[in-house]
């Protein structure tokens, strides 16, 4: 995903009611413990899940700490930017849609739209909200240019930094683009609909909360690439489990992007927690704290503005992304950088790595109830797929 954006599971807002813990995944602002969704018009300047501007906590990194990032930046030359796919070498979205110059080109329409009549309707909710999260792609290559230290200052800025910054947005942008038109020639889906939620949520913006800190914003990117990596291998899953072979290769494509950009951001924190563990791990406490929010979380259509507590709740029905998903990033991650091994930490240090290394195993002592709520989810209209009632 673009930012790439997953995180949180639907351990679902409105079905838990939550202990300590199960707050901590929820995302932000839990919607009403509705049954029926109304579609009433709602002026999107009515959003209520935007955070109050009081509660904001911004430019939290020291400013001598750039000198870090400054001094990393040839580091970072020879070994983020390899991971970055010469554009030569990439797949584009015309390499996997019918070819309009090609003589078989409606026949290839064709055949895409019988392979997409066998597909159910809420596969599609979760393929749209996938494919929605990428479309808002500008919203994310913004936030990442609020980050002290490594934004690009120009818009075209030549530090290591700002190069991996644009190469990656390029390179997300083609995962967008291409669920956008195969879902577009599928007729399966409300385009409309769609479209309205995509210039609504880039409008809305993200909010990822890693108060323009790098050491925050690497651990949110790695574990959102992480997340995003897990849910688009499930959804090329489900698509080979419901016969369409073309777009489970295109989430498959789309899910190894993911993976190598995950390989190079849980490098830069890998870096981070060797030159300067304690600010490192503080940060990891921190960000995990604030409840890492798919970077989807402010999606609406118009109208329904638990939509993304709604897309959330059937990917992870769909086992797409779940609780247990969340656990296994938050634990890979745990390993992958060591945490529990750090040595010479501050007590503020000590007691965020033990936050960390403790959580997944709590994470994991609530799926079996979480599941169980799940369940009883209620049915509600999603716009994308016509109005037509889905399951949570
Ligand atoms: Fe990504
Ligand atoms: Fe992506």
């Amino acid at each position: 995903m673009a930012m790439s954006l997953y995180s949180l599971p639907q351990i679902s807002t409105h079905r838990v009611k939550a202990p300590q813990i199960c707050m901590a995944l929820t995302l932000n602002n839990a919607p009403p413990k509705s049954v029926t969704i109304k579609p009433t018009p709602k002026k999107p300047s009515s959003n209520p899940k935007r955070e109050k501007p009081n509660d904001r906590v911004t430019h939290s990194m020291s400013p001598e700490k750039i000198e870090i990032f400054d001094s990393l930046e040839g580091w970072a030359r020879d070994n983020i930017l390899k991971y970055l796919k010469p554009v030569e070498k990439c797949w584009q979205p015309k390499d996997f849609l019918p070819d309009p110059t090609s003589e078989g080109f409606y026949d290839q329409i064709k055949e895409l739209r019988e392979r997409a009549r066998e597909v159910p309707d809420d596969f599609y909710v979760v393929l749209v909200g996938h494919m929605i999260t990428e479309e808002s792609l500008p919203a994310y290559q913004t936030a990442l240019n609020t980050m002290d230290g490594v934004r690009d200052e120009t818009g075209a800025s030549s530090t290591s930094w700002a190069t991996w910054s644009r190469a990656w947005s390029a390179e997300e942008n083609r995962h967008g683009d291409l669920l956008s038109k195969y879902l577009y020639l599928s007729g399966r889906v409300d385009m409309r609909a769609i479209e309205k939620t995509t210039q609504y949520m880039i409008g809305a913006g993200v909010d990822p909360k890693f108060e323009n800190n790098p050491y925050m914003g690497f651990i949110f990117t790695s574990f959102q690439e992480r997340a995003t990596f897990f849910s688009h291998g499930n959804t090329a899953r489900l698509a080979k489990e419901h016969g369409d072979i073309n777009l489970a290769k295109v989430c498959g494509l789309i899910a190894a992007d993911e993976k190598r950009h995950e390989t190079a951001y849980t490098k830069i924190s890998q870096k981070l927690f060797e030159v300067d563990p304690d600010t490192t791990v503080i940060a990891f406490a921190n960000m995990i704290r604030k409840r890492i929010s798919m970077p989807g979380h402010l999606m609406h259509d118009g109208r329904d503005f638990n939509l993304f507590s709604h897309f959330t709740a059937v990917a992870a029905r769909l086992g797409v992304y779940t609780v247990t998903n969340y656990a296994e990033v938050m634990e890979h991650l745990v390993n992958y950088w060591k945490v529990d091994q750090l040595t010479g930490l501050s007590a503020e240090g000590r007691r965020a790595q033990e936050y960390v290394c403790t959580l997944p195993h709590r994470i994991r002592s609530i799926e079996e109830r979480v599941r169980d709520k799940e369940k009883e989810a209620p049915s509600v209209p999603i716009s994308w797929v016509f109005d037509r009632s889905i399951k949570l």
